[in-house]
């Protein structure tokens, strides 16, 4: 569904991709795993159109029986307009509009309005609490609620290929546990999802294939299991033994 194909990228000056290629097959769950600065957050905003290659490609099918598509030249909102949905790092809240206001800036892109009220009634049954909140101000609910609803609002461009960066960040156990068994549960429904997760432990546990980013470079990769029981991701990523 999705192969980035040795892109390599800069931030300003900074040479910060140094040749990534990854692959995502329809209806995985593909984890990227990694230490501060490896490169996880660029890659990302790459495949989602905010930055660009100065080498490389990203490839990517959205049906599968249908063309290709060169994602490296199309702009950001022609992206989500393909069925990729991107809900980054910090979350990207607008704490002063509503929880059904967020979701709806979600389906902007949008003119089905039927399908939209649909997506949204799915969207407060994965979540109840944004559907208990629909009203009051995003930036009053918890960090947790406030991961909720930037999933949520990913989901209302009703995606096939999700994009979570870090959607852990801060959250207890629980909430995190909560989360997680909400993905797989989108996933089963046939949502394709490539995350990115400090939370080494659970992300392995969630997804079918995982690869671990060093500065800038792939350096391992394999099935959720296997990379779980490596000995060198135990000792840098899941705290040793
Ligand atoms: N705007 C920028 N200008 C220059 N360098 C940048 C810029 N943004 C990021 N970088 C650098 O690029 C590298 C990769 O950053 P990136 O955000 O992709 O890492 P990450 O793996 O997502 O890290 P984290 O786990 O902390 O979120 C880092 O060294 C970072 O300092
Ligand atoms: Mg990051």
């Amino acid at each position: 569904m999705l192969e980035v194909d040795d892109i390599h990228v800069y931030r300003g000056r900074t040479y910060v991709l140094k040749g990534i290629s990854l692959r995502v097959t329809r209806g995985e769950i593909v984890a990227l795993i990694g230490a501060n600065g490896a490169g996880k957050t660029t890659t990302l905003r790459t495949i989602s159109g905010l930055l660009h290659p100065r080498r490389g490609h990203i490839r990517y099918r959205p049906e599968a029986d249908g063309p290709e598509l060169e994602l490296d030249r199309l702009p950001a909102e022609e992206i989500v307009r393909r069925g990729i949905s991107h809900c980054p790092e910090g979350r990207g809240i607008f704490a002063s509009l509503t929880v059904r206001e967020n979701l709806l800036v979600g389906a902007y892109l949008r003119r089905d309005n039927r399908g939209i009220e649909d997506d949204y009634r799915r969207v407060c049954d994965l979540f109840p609490i944004l559907g208990q909140r629909a009203g009051q101000a995003a930036g009053s609910l918890s960090g947790g609620e406030q991961e909720m609803l930037a999933v949520g609002r990913a989901l209302m461009s009703r995606p096939r290929l999700l994009i979570l960066d870090e959607p852990s960040l801060g959250l207890g156990p629980l909430v995190v546990e909560t989360l997680f068994a909400t993905l797989a549960d989108i996933n089963r429904r046939g949502v394709t999802i490539l995350l990115v997760e400090q939370n080494a432990v659970m992300a392995l546990e969630l997804a079918h294939r995982a690869y671990v980013l060093e500065t800038g470079r792939v350096t391992l990769s394999g099935s959720g299991e296997e990379l779980a029981a490596d000995p060198e991701v135990r000792r840098a990523y899941l705290g040793g033994a």
